[in-house]
C-alpha cells in the first residue's frame, strides 16, 4: 500500500527501535487505521500484568479465585466468534495455481483495495499495539521474526504467552533484519463516546489474508484463536511452509514428543492430526502404570518446523512458546499432566465459570456442577440440555508449565525425528496402527488422510473430510507441489523418518469409542518406537505393516480382548473401496499437479486390497 499518501501521525518510536523500515511500516498502518494512540509492547511481565488489569477493568476477562486458580483469568467471545473461520482465510499468491486446489484464492491487487477499505479508520477510538516477536528461541538462526500490529489487547496478552516477545527482539532486527508485517484489527472502530463491548469483532466481514510473495499477513474483524494470533497458524503455518518450499525445509502441523525406553534410549516423534483430534493428549501422554520405565516428554503440541541436518536426519524445534489447547474432554483421567499445566496462570477463553469463581467444562469431572454459568454468561445446570462450556473453548499456558516438557524444548538446533505419525478422526475404515512400506507410501497415507471436523472450524461438525497431513487449512501454497515437496526431501534425507499412521476413534455398534485412547496410546506408541529400533514383529497387510495382537505390551490392560483389538485393527475392503473412491476425488482436484507416485500408490493398493 505503498503508493498511498499517509497523514504523517506520530506514532513515538521508542529510542531503542532502530529499525527504519518498521518505522514506516508502523506510521502507514496508523495512518491508514487511525487509532487514539500507539504502544510498543516491551514483553515485560509488568506489561502482562497491566494489561490484564485493563482487561478485567474492560469486561474482557474475569479474575478467576485467586486461591482456586492464581494469576488466571476468564474471557467470553462473543457467540459469533469463536473459532477459525476457514472460508473466510485466503491465499493471495500472483496467480491461482500457486495456491493450489485447495486454498480461497483472491487476485492479491483485488485483495489489497479491499483491505484497504476495511482497514481505513478501523481502529478508532483503540489503542495500536506493535508486538515483535519471534517465532523459535530468540535469536537462533532457525527462529523468524514477526512484527503484528493490533488493536486487541487480548490479542498481546496471549502474545506474550504464545511467542517469545517484546523488546530483545528489536535487538535481533537490528536497522535492517527481515520480518513478517502482521497487521490485525477486530474490526470494530469506536465512535466518540461510544462504549466498547467484551470481545470487539466484526459480524459481518472476516478476512483472514495471506501475501505468500511478499510474505504479509492482514487479519480483519475477528479476535479469535489462529485468526487473531497472527504467529501461530499464518506466520508458522502458511507463510512458512512457503518458505520451507523455497529453502528446503518443513513446516508442519505437528506435535513434536519425545520417548524414553526403560534402557534410558530417546526416541522423538512428530505426528500431524488435525484440529481438535487430540494433538495436545499425545504430547504430553502419561503412560499405564503397567509399562513402567517407559516415559514421554513434551516438546510442542502444535506446530513443527523440520530442517536436515548435515547427519542426514531431519531435525524439528517447535517455534511456539505456548500451548492454545482444547479444554473439554480434559480431566485428571484423560490428560493429568495438561491438569497440572492448568493449576495457575493461564487464560481460558469459552469455558463455563463456577460460584467458586473457577472453571469448568465438559468432560472435566464426571458429575457436572450443581450451577454454572455458562460460556455466554448464562446460568446454567446439568438439565439446561446445552453444552456449559463451548466445543472450541481454550486454554493459553507457557510451555513452561508443562510438568512433561523436554529439556531439549527450547534447543534451537532441535531434535532428531525417528518417526511421524499421522492421525486422522474416523469412526471406521483406518485402523488403530499401521506403518507405510516406504516414504513415497507414507506420503501416500498422509496425502490421503481423512478426519471428521471438528469444532476447531466454524462450520458442520462429524463429516468426513480429506485432511492432506492435517494441513489442509495451515498450507500456504498448492498442496500437490507439497506432497512433492516431502517426496523430495525424503530422498535427500540418507536417514529417513519411518511413518505410522492411526486412529484412535474407531467406534462400537452402539457409536461409543472401541479404543481407550489417552494413556493407553502408549501401547500403540511403544510398538511405533519399537519398530524404529527394529524391535517389534510387524505383519504385512495391504495398506502397511501391522501388529498382530501378540505384538503390542498388553500389561495392566486385560480386559482388552484379542477380539476387541481384532475390530480396531480391521481393514474392511468394503470399507475401503469406498475409500479409495474419496482419495480418488482428492486427487482429481489436483490434475496433472499431482505427484506420479501418489497416483501409482494408489493404483497398487487397489490391487492389493482387491477392491
Ligand atoms: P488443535 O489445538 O486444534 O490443533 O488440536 P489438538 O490436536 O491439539 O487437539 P486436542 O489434543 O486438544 O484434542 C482434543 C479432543 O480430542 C478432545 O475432545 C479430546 O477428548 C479428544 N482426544 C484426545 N485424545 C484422544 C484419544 O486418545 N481418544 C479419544 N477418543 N479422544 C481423544
Ligand atoms: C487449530 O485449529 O488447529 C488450533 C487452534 O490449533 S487455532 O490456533 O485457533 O487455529
Ligand atoms: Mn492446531
Amino acid at each position: 500500500m505503498n503508493q498511498l499518501k499517509f497523514l504523517e501521525i506520530d506514532i513515538g518510536t521508542p529510542s531503542y527501535v532502530k529499525h527504519d523500515g518498521v518505522v514506516e511500516w508502523v506510521t502507514q498502518i496508523a495512518s491508514l487505521t487511525t487509532p487514539e494512540r500507539v504502544h510498543w509492547c516491551d514483553g515485560s511481565t509488568e506489561e502482562y500484568e497491566r494489561l490484564c488489569d485493563e482487561l478485567v477493568a474492560s469486561g474482557t476477562f474475569r479474575r478467576l479465585n485467586p486461591k482456586l486458580r492464581p494469576g488466571s483469568y476468564l474471557a467470553w467471545s462473543d457467540p459469533s466468534d469463536v473459532a477459525r473461520t476457514e472460508d473466510r482465510t485466503f491465499i493471495c499468491s500472483k496467480n491461482r495455481d500457486e495456491a493450489g486446489a485447495t486454498n480461497n484464492w483472491r487476485e492479491p491487487a483485488e485483495m489489497r483495495a479491499l483491505l484497504e477499505r476495511l482497514f481505513t479508520g478501523c481502529m478508532r477510538g483503540r489503542t495500536l499495539y506493535v508486538i515483535p516477536f519471534s517465532m523459535g528461541p530468540l535469536g537462533s538462526k532457525s527462529a523468524h521474526v514477526g512484527v503484528e500490529i493490533s488493536d486487541s489487547p487480548y490479542v498481546v496478552a496471549h502474545m506474550h504467552i504464545m511467542t517469545r516477545m517484546g523488546r530483545k527482539v528489536w535487538d535481533i532486527l537490528g536497522e535492517h533484519g527481515s520480518f513478517v508485517p502482521c497487521v490485525h484489527s477486530v474490526g470494530a472502530p469506536l465512535a466518540l463516546g461510544e462504549k466498547d463491548v467484551a470481545w470487539p469483532c466484526n459480524k459481518e466481514n472476516k478476512y483472514i489474508v495471506h501475501f505468500p510473495e511478499t510474505r504479509e499477513i492482514w487479519s480483519f474483524g475477528s479476535g479469535y484463536g489462529g485468526n487473531a494470533l497472527l504467529g501461530k497458524k499464518c506466520l508458522a503455518l502458511r507463510i512458512a511452509s512457503v518458505m520451507g518450499r523455497d529453502q528446503g525445509w518443513l513446516a508442519e502441523h505437528m506435535l513434536i514428543l519425545g520417548v524414553t525406553s526403560p534402557r534410558g534410549e530417546k526416541t522423538y516423534v512428530g505426528a500431524a492430526f488435525p484440529s481438535a483430534c487430540g494433538k495436545t493428549n499425545f504430547a504430553m501422554l502419561v503412560p499405564p502404570r503397567a509399562l513402567r520405565g517407559w516415559r514421554v516428554s513434551t516438546i510442542g503440541d502444535d506446530i513443527a518446523w523440520i530442517k536436515p541436518g548435515a547427519d542426514g536426519r531431519l531435525y524439528a524445534i517447535n517455534p511456539e512458546a505456548g500451548m492454545f489447547g482444547v479444554a473439554p474432554g480434559t480431566s485428571q483421567k484423560t490428560n493429568p499432566n495438561c491438569m497440572a499445566m492448568l493449576k495457575r496462570n493461564v487464560i481460558f477463553t469459552n469455558v463455563a465459570l463456577t460460584p467458586k469463581g473457577d472453571v469448568w467444562w465438559e468432560g472435566m469431572t464426571e458429575t457436572p456442577p450443581r450451577e454454572l454459568l455458562d460460556w455466554q454468561g448464562k446460568p446454567w445446570t446439568p438439565q439446561s440440555g446445552t453444552k456449559a462450556a463451548h466445543p472450541n473453548a481454550r486454554f493459553t499456558v507457557a510451555g513452561a508449565q508443562c510438568p512433561s516438557i523436554d529439556p531439549e524444548w527450547e534447543n534451537p538446533q532441535g531434535v532428531p525425528i525417528s518417526a511421524f505419525v499421522f492421525g486422522g478422526r474416523r469412526s471406521d475404515t483406518v485402523p488403530l496402527v499401521a506403518e507405510a512400506f516406504s516414504w513415497t507410501d507414507g506420503v501416500y497415507m498422509a496425502a490421503t488422510m481423512g478426519s471428521e471436523t471438528t469444532a476447531a472450524a466454524t462450520g458442520q461438525v462429524g463429516l468426513v473430510r480429506r485432511d492432506p497431513f492435517a494441513m489442509l487449512p495451515f498450507c500456504g501454497y498448492n498442496m500437490a507441489e507439497y506432497f512433492n515437496h516431502w517426496l523430495k526431501l525424503g530422498r535427500l534425507a540418507a536417514r529417513r523418518p519411518r511413518i505410522f499412521c492411526v486412529n484412535w476413534f474407531r467406534t462400537d455398534s452402539s457409536g461409543r469409542f472401541a479404543w481407550p485412547g489417552y494413556g493407553e496410546n502408549m501401547r500403540v506408541l511403544k510398538w511405533i518406537v519399537e519398530r524404529c529400533g527394529g524391535r517389534a514383529r510387524a505383519q504385512e497387510s495391504a495398506i502397511g505393516w501391522v501388529p498382530e495382537y501378540d505384538d503390542l505390551d498388553w500389561r495392566g490392560m486385560p480386559s482388552f480382548s484379542r477380539e476387541q483389538f481384532e475390530r480396531v485393527c480391521a481393514i474392511e475392503p468394503e470399507e475401503w473401496r469406498a475409500e479409495l473412491a474419496a482419495h480418488d476425488e482428492l486427487f482429481e482436484k489436483f490434475k496433472a499437479g499431482l505427484p506420479r507416485e501418489l497416483q501409482l500408490r494408489r493404483e497398487l493398493l487397489q490391487l492389493d486390497l482387491g477392491v
